[in-house]
């Protein structure tokens, strides 16, 4: 009776957060980063999609794919792979094709530092910047943010497929062998 009781509130819960987030987008991207992901969450359980192997995309390169409907950037800084959303939230531009940048920060003028080489993505079409880590926005990190995506690398050895062939009378001594691969996966 009690679980019972619960599920309800649950799903009165999610019912309520859904028709809030969906009727006023802007409520949501007004959140903090990491409520706006678990509420995300919530909302929409998430399914991994292969969408490389890991040789695929070297450190530095990326690769622009549609998975699910949409079309997404795979980048690999430094060996940690990381995926944004090939839209800008500025007029809708394809971010991904854009140029890989550092972080420049200056304490007065003349005095400059650059960090985070090939981390920041520069928009082709009117050069806003965004964290390939995290999809955060430099000109406007509390309401600006490209979508980000959970990718992570797994090793599987790939699944056997019938071909069609009738097994013979003669069979020779065999081994087994097995072939891993490492596969870049992303959560949508
Ligand atoms: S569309 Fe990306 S900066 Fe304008």
């Amino acid at each position: 009776m009690l679980d019972a009781k619960l599920a309800r509130k649950e799903k009165l819960i999610f019912v309520a957060l859904h028709e809030l987030f969906f009727a006023f987008p802007c409520a949501l991207a007004s959140l903090p980063l990491g409520v706006t992901q678990l509420i995300l969450k919530l909302l929409n359980p998430m399914t991994k999609y292969i969408v490389a192997t890991v040789d695929e995309i070297p450190p530095g390169e990326r690769k622009v794919l549609e998975v699910a409907g949409r079309t997404i950037g795979v980048f690999n800084i430094q060996g940690e792979f990381f995926a944004l959303r090939n839209q800008c939230p500025h007029q809708g531009g394809p971010l991904c094709s854009g140029r890989l940048t550092g972080f420049l920060t200056a304490t007065k003028p003349g005095d400059y530092t650059y960090t985070r080489r090939g981390e920041m993505l520069r928009c082709p079409w009117h050069g806003w910047e965004f964290d390939v880590k995290t999809g955060q926005s430099w000109f406007d990190p509390a309401h600006m943010r490209v979508r980000a995506y959970q990718v992570s690398v797994e090793t599987v050895a790939p699944v056997e497929e019938e071909v069609g062939l009738e097994k013979g009378p003669y069979m020779a001594e065999s081994y087994p062998v097995t072939v891993e691969q490492s596969y870049v996966l992303v959560e949508i």
